[in-house]
């Protein structure tokens, strides 16, 4: 068959074939936007296989949680969005004939081999930024579609009012009804949100791999790209919101201004309310979105913003078409958004049933998740700046101890950088209590480090090694657990590693 990733044919072939082949599958997904949409592609292209399944999901996936994974005495667990880097783990498992593992995952694998493993990174394709484990799963969705003779199967299962793990959702999945069902090119929506949601969307667009998964959902009618304006919350805020809370690029006199915002929009000379509200952004017209963009980089160069800023205020946005205008899931940043608020909350059940198409009571609850995870973002990276970060010679660092979630310090790292007294040309390591016992680390990067030899997953992995720890992830974010008490040894370690990478 050809795939959306040729490269990956074979082993999506195998994965496909041996899911087929299972009595029943455990799937197995991270808790974050992309692990969710992950889980969503898979489980519904397993439904619509006709194949047994439940879904659970995990934080991390240590030892301990894929010794429960194989408690539940599945013959077949597919993991989606990790696995590949706890390989050495979940290979003993299988020796010992627990169950058979799928994989379809982007992260860094472990040096252990395994059968059925589809993953970018073993055919050369970059898993920071080429395709996601949403890709990778969309990938196995396409294959599993194939018959063994190569035809696509008729598919139409998710129509039928039999739903994709109907326990979470009581509706199709999203983008059902439309063309594409049939070979699964429906769900390459799903995979553009997970990508946009894992920052692949490098230079404001996806590329590679991913621009192939785009160009699948733009020709099934689920997906649309276009270039506009690359504020977060097109879709939701009013237009001083929009404006005031522009953290990508900011904007003397306008982000972090509301009254400036306002005095903005008013000079424009444009009727820019509706019954005394403020229009949003997809209310506007082309033209009037026009004349606020072309005005806004105007102010933005006047003052001061450089031109790479400025360049940044226009980016690819890539719209999910069978969502209704003005809603959170019609923009894939603003949906990955969306998801992040369940799944890093425990509540990774909402986001799924999101996915799969509750647009009622679960989306509601996502809703309100979203607006708790709003705040936390932006009291988090408040916290960041009013203490600051201590620097050592290779890297920088905060702790933050109990002022911010172990689930999100990492998103607040990232967003950290850049901001002032964060120098953006250094990698980031973040602390947060995760236990008594145990402590969440969190490490980001950026293109032009990795590009001079920082990989962020080998820093973590050796690091956390050294205290009595793991982690992994990719070469510019990155993650790793250590036990309480050893952060001072670890960030030793790691700006000796990240020395060494960049000397
Ligand atoms: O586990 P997973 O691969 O889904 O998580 C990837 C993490 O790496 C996300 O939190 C994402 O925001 C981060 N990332 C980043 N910058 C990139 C690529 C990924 O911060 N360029
Ligand atoms: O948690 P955080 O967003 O910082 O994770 C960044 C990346 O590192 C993710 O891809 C995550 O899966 C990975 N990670 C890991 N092992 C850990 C923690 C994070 O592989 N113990
Ligand atoms: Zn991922």
């Amino acid at each position: 068959m050809a795939g959306p990733v040729p490269a990956l044919d074979e082993r999506a072939a195998a994965c496909a074939e041996r899911l087929r082949a299972a009595d029943s599958v455990l799937l197995a997904s991270h808790i974050d936007a992309d692990g969710l949409t992950s889980a969503a592609i898979a489980a519904t292209a397993l439904e619509r296989a006709g194949l047994d399944f439940e879904v659970v999901f995990k934080n991390q996936l240590d030892d301990a949680e894929i010794a429960s994974i194989a408690a539940r005495e599945y013959d077949t667990v597919l993991f989606t969005d990790f696995g590949s880097g706890q390989l050495d783990c979940i290979s003993d498992h299988e020796a010992a004939g627990d169950f058979t593992p799928v994989i379809a995952d982007h992260h860094q694998p472990a040096d252990t081999g395994t059968e059925y493993h589809l993953n970018p990174l073993l055919e050369g394709i970059d898993g920071a930024s080429e395709l996601s484990g949403a890709g990778a799963s969309y990938v196995l969705a396409r294959a599993l579609a194939e018959t063994s003779d190569g035809a696509a199967t008729d598919g139409g299962q998710a129509n039928d009012g039999s739903v994709p793990a109907s326990e979470y959702a009581d509706g199709g999945a999203a983008g059902a009804g439309v063309e594409g069902v049939a070979d699964n090119r429906d769900l390459a929506g799903l995979a553009v949100v997970g990508a946009v949601g894992d920052m692949q969307a490098v230079g404001g667009e996806l590329h590679g791999a991913n621009a192939n998964i785009v160009a699948e959902g733009v020709a099934a009618g689920v997906l649309d790209e276009g270039t506009d304006l690359a504020l977060y919350g097109k879709q939701t805020r009013p237009l001083p919101k929009l404006l005031e809370y522009s953290s990508e690029v900011r904007i003397p006199g306008i982000s972090n201004d509301e009254s400036g915002a306002i005095a903005f929009l008013d000079g424009l000379g444009l009727d820019l309310k509706e019954g005394g509200e403020w229009r949003r952004w997809v209310d506007l017209t082309d033209e009037e979105r026009q004349t606020v963009a072309s005005s806004l980089v105007q102010r933005a160069i006047k003052r001061g913003v450089s031109a790479e800023k400025v360049d940044g205020l226009v980016a690819t946005t890539y719209t999910l078409t069978a969502e209704p205008k003005g809603t959170e899931l019609r923009d894939a940043s603003e949906f990955s958004t969306l998801l992040n608020a369940t799944a890093r909350y425990e509540r990774a059940d909402v986001g799924l049933a999101v996915c799969l198409g509750d647009r009622e009571a679960g989306l509601e609850r996502a809703r309100k998740l979203l607006r708790t995870h709003r705040r936390n973002l932006s009291e988090g990276l408040q916290w960041v700046k009013s203490e600051g970060v201590t620097r050592e010679d290779n890297l920088q660092w905060f702790d933050a101890g109990d002022a911010i979630r172990e689930t999100i310090v990492g998103i607040v790292a990232g967003m950290a950088v850049g901001v002032e007294g964060v120098d953006p040309d250094t990698p980031i390591v973040a602390f947060a209590r995760k236990s008594d016992e145990e402590t969440k680390v969190s490490a980001r990067g950026t293109g032009r480090l990795v590009a001079q030899g920082l990989d962020l997953s080998v820093v973590m992995g050796e690091a956390s090694e050294a205290v009595g720890g793991g982690g992994g992830g990719h070469n510019v974010a990155a993650g790793a657990t250590i036990p309480a008490g050893e952060e001072r040894a670890f960030i030793d370690r790691a700006d000796e590693i990240v020395g060494d990478q960049l000397g």
